[in-house]
C-alpha cells in the first residue's frame, strides 16, 4: 500500500537516504560526461512561426528533416499555444501531486486498462531500479475525453491544453510528412495525430540524485513525441555516443521521434535514447504527450510507408501488429529494448 504515496511520500517522510530499489548500476549514472557547456553543437530548435509563409515553410520543413534524421530530437518555439496554457497544464500538474493524499490514492491503479490512473513507476515489478517519479497517465484515445474522468484539480488546465495539443500534433505531422517528400496530409490521413496519451511525470527533489535517475535510458515506444517540462531541467539525449541536455525554454515543446516513427519511415528518422536525470532540486514536471495512432490502426499490418521503399530503400522492419507490440511494451520494462 506504501507504494501509493509514492515517491513524493518517500520525501515528505523526511528520507536522507534514498531506497535501494532506486539505486541504478554505476554504468548507467551520469559520471563525468562533457557537460553542454563544452560542447559546440546542440539539439536543435526550431521556430515554427510563419508556417504559412511557403519559403519559410520549406525551411522549416527542412529543419524538421535534419532534426529528425540525425537526431532525432528537437524543440518548437513560436508554435502558437499561449504561455498560459502551458503554465496552467503545469501547475495543474503540480497541484494534482500536491493535494491530498487520499485524492491520489482513489485513483491509484497498475491496471493498463483505466484511462486514468495515478502510479509510480508503471513496470514497479519487472525493471532493475525505478525511477524517481510519480506519474498521471491519462489515455485520450481519439482527443476527445470525458471531462469528468479528469481529476478535478488539474481538469480546466487539461482540457484546454489537449484542445492545442490537437492542433499541434497535425501541423507536426504536416511537416513530418513533408519533410518525407509525401503529401502534406499522408501522416495525419493514416491516423498518426488521431490518438494519445498523457503522462504527466513530477520529479520530486532527490537527496541522493547522483545514485539514481529521474527515467532511465529508454527510447519511446510510440509514433511521436510532444514534451512540455517547468524550469528545473534534467532532459538529456544521446547523440554520437554524448549525452546533451535538452535545456528548458519557456514556451518551448520538446519533440521527439518515437520507435513507431522510425518504422513508418523506414529509418529517415530516428528514435533516440534519452533519459532523465534526478534534482537535489524540484519538484520538476514534464508532461510528454505519446501520439501513437488512431485506435483502428491497432489490429491492421504495421510498417514502413511503402511510398518510402525502393529497390535501393528495401523495407527495414516487417510488419507487425502494433497491438501485440503494445501488449509486449506493457508487459515488459522500460530496460528491456523493444526495436
Ligand atoms: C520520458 O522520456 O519518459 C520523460 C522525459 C522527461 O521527463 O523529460
Ligand atoms: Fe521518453
Amino acid at each position: 500500500d506504501d507504494t501509493k504515496a509514492g515517491v513524493k511520500g518517500l520525501v515528505d517522510a523526511g528520507i536522507l537516504n534514498i531506497p535501494k530499489i532506486f539505486v541504478r548500476p554505476s554504468e548507467d549514472l551520469a559520471a563525468d560526461e562533457l557537460n553542454s557547456s563544452q560542447k559546440t553543437i546542440e539539439v536543435p530548435i526550431i521556430d515554427v512561426s510563419n508556417i504559412g509563409d511557403s519559403i519559410r515553410r520549406q525551411e522549416i520543413v527542412n529543419e524538421v528533416k535534419i532534426a529528425s534524421g540525425e537526431w532525432g530530437f528537437f524543440q518548437v518555439i513560436n508554435h502558437g499555444i499561449p504561455l498560459s496554457v502551458l503554465d496552467e497544464m503545469i501547475e495543474g500538474i503540480r497541484l494534482f501531486n500536491e493535494q491530498d493524499l487520499e485524492l491520489k490514492k482513489e485513483i491509484y491503479s497498475r491496471d493498463s486498462a483505466k484511462k486514468v490512473k495515478f502510479l509510480s513507476n508503471f513496470d514497479l515489478y519487472t525493471s532493475k531500479a525505478l525511477d524517481w517519479k510519480d506519474t498521471l497517465q491519462l489515455s485520450l484515445l481519439d482527443f476527445d475525453p470525458d471531462p469528468s474522468e479528469m481529476p478535478p484539480v488539474c481538469r480546466k488546465s487539461t482540457m484546454e491544453y489537449i484542445k492545442h495539443l490537437k492542433k499541434l500534433g497535425e501541423t507536426l505531422f504536416e511537416l513530418l510528412s513533408e519533410a518525407l517528400d509525401l503529401q502534406p496530409d499522408y501522416l495525419n490521413s493514416i491516423g498518426c495525430s488521431k490518438g494519445c496519451s498523457i503522462v504527466a511525470h513530477y520529479y520530486p527533489p532527490c537527496p541522493q540524485p547522483e545514485l539514481t535517475l529521474g527515467v532511465r535510458k529508454h527510447a519511446d515506444a510510440g509514433i511521436l513525441t510532444v514534451l512540455l517540462q517547468n524550469h528545473i531541467g534534467g532532459l538529456q539525449v544521446l547523440h554520437d555516443d554524448q549525452w546533451f541536455d535538452v535545456h528548458p525554454i519557456r514556451g518551448g515543446l520538446v519533440i521527439n521521434v518515437g520507435d513507431l516513427l522510425q518504422v513508418l519511415s523506414n529509418e529517415k528518422f530516428k528514435s533516440v535514447k534519452h533519459r532523465a536525470i534526478a534534482n537535489h532540486v524540484g519538484p520538476r514536471i514534464s508532461v510528454p504527450c505519446f501520439f501513437s495512432g488512431h485506435a483502428s490502426l491497432l489490429d491492421k499490418p504495421f510498417g514502413p510507408i511503402k511510398d518510402l521503399q525502393s529497390e535501393a530503400n528495401p523495407p527495414r522492419y516487417k510488419e507487425f501488429l502494433l497491438n501485440e507490440y503494445f501488449a509486449k511494451f506493457f508487459s515488459s520494462s522500460l530496460d528491456d529494448d523493444k526495436l
